[in-house]
């Protein structure tokens, strides 16, 4: 498997967004501007949500302002509604991202509407977004497992996810939100995805809930993807999946993959000190395996 993989940063969105300890703005920022410094080029920075859902993600518009913008970097924003496209769009973001749940109590949950209404909310934004040149990836939440209904149907996966494709999403995410899922079962949820939306344009982003989501990933990258969702530290979780706890930490990934041949360009040194500057404001050490042992050594 020694080819190319796109690491999707989420760690200053999904992995602020559930913590207790407010993050400020300039922090935000330093921690984007920390993360590109270490080699990541793709980073989700920040949310167009409701206030009330998501306290962490307010003034999500001032990160946007405040980042560097190198030419290298690309930085996606969550965007609910209209509402939150008007906003993205006002503070200058070129990408933004739709979420959509396979699971109905999910969706409900999360953005207080059924998964159909969600879908019906979306195109407006898609249509204005494809005027304004901004491009829009698509996430499938609760793929492999609901806090609330538990198993979930690979086949209410396929649709949404080719719903989300054929509205033009440029890449589909599929979010194991409360991972839950093992490998075998995640190799074959791509497997059957796949068959509606191209297999390269297809992301993984596995929470670590039950410490499956490498191998998980591995599995996938098995069955041929090469789009990887994580956060620095393994920071991350929602505050509507209940149980669940964060993605899979980007050093673990970066580790993983160096070690398969495959060349992320991440400086690791510089990663886990990104990691070290969030986890000490957050007040707790990171949950990556790789940061506590490269931590261990120093
Ligand atoms: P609602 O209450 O149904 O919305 O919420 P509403 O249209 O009735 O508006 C209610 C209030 O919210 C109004 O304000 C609106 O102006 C305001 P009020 O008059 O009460 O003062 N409002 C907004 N404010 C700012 N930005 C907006 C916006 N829209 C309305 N865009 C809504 C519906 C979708 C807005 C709400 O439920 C929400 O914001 N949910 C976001 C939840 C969220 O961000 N969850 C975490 C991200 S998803 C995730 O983590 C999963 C993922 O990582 C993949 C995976 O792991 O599976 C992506
Ligand atoms: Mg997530």
């Amino acid at each position: 498997m020694s080819d190319t993989v796109r690491i999707f940063e989420v760690g200053p969105r999904d992995g602020l967004q559930n913590e207790k300890t407010p993050i400020g703005v300039a922090d935000r920022i330093a921690f984007i501007e920390a993360l590109l410094d270490a080699g990541l080029h793709t980073i989700e920075v920040g949310a167009f949500v409701s206030p009330k859902a998501i306290p962490q993600m307010v003034n999500s518009d001032q990160v946007l302002r405040g980042i560097s913008h190198r030419k290298d970097g690309e930085f996606g924003v969550l965007v609910p509604n209209e509402k939150g496209y008007e906003a993205a769009h006002a503070a200058g973001a070129r990408e933004i991202a739709v979420f959509a749940a396979a699971s109905e109590s999910f969706s409900r949950a999360n953005i207080n509407c059924s998964i159909a209404e969600s879908i019906a909310r979306f195109k407006p934004v898609m249509t204005r977004a494809t005027a304004d040149g901004i491009k829009v990836r698509g996430y499938v939440s609760c793929v492999l497992g609901c806090p609330y209904e538990g198993e979930i149907k690979p086949e209410a996966v396929v649709n949404l996810a080719k719903t989300l494709w054929d509205l033009g999403c440029y890449e589909v995410s599929l979010g194991d939100t409360i991972g839950v899922g093992t490998p075998l079962k995640s190799r074959q949820l791509l497997r059957a995805v796949a068959g509606a939306v191209p297999i390269a344009k297809l992301a993984m982003h596995f929470h670590d809930t039950y410490g499956q989501a490498l191998a998980n990933l591995y599995a996938g990258m098995e069955e041929g993807a090469r789009v990887i969702d994580s956060a620095a530290g393994g920071l991350g979780g929602c505050p509507f999946a209940p149980g669940a706890t964060g993605n899979v930490a980007t050093e673990d990934v970066v580790y993983m993959l160096e070690g398969m041949g495959i060349e992320t360009g991440v400086d690791m040194t510089k990663l886990v000190a990104a990691t070290n500057q969030i986890s000490g404001l957050i007040g707790r050490a990171p949950a990556s395996r790789v940061a506590a042992a490269l931590n261990a050594k120093r």
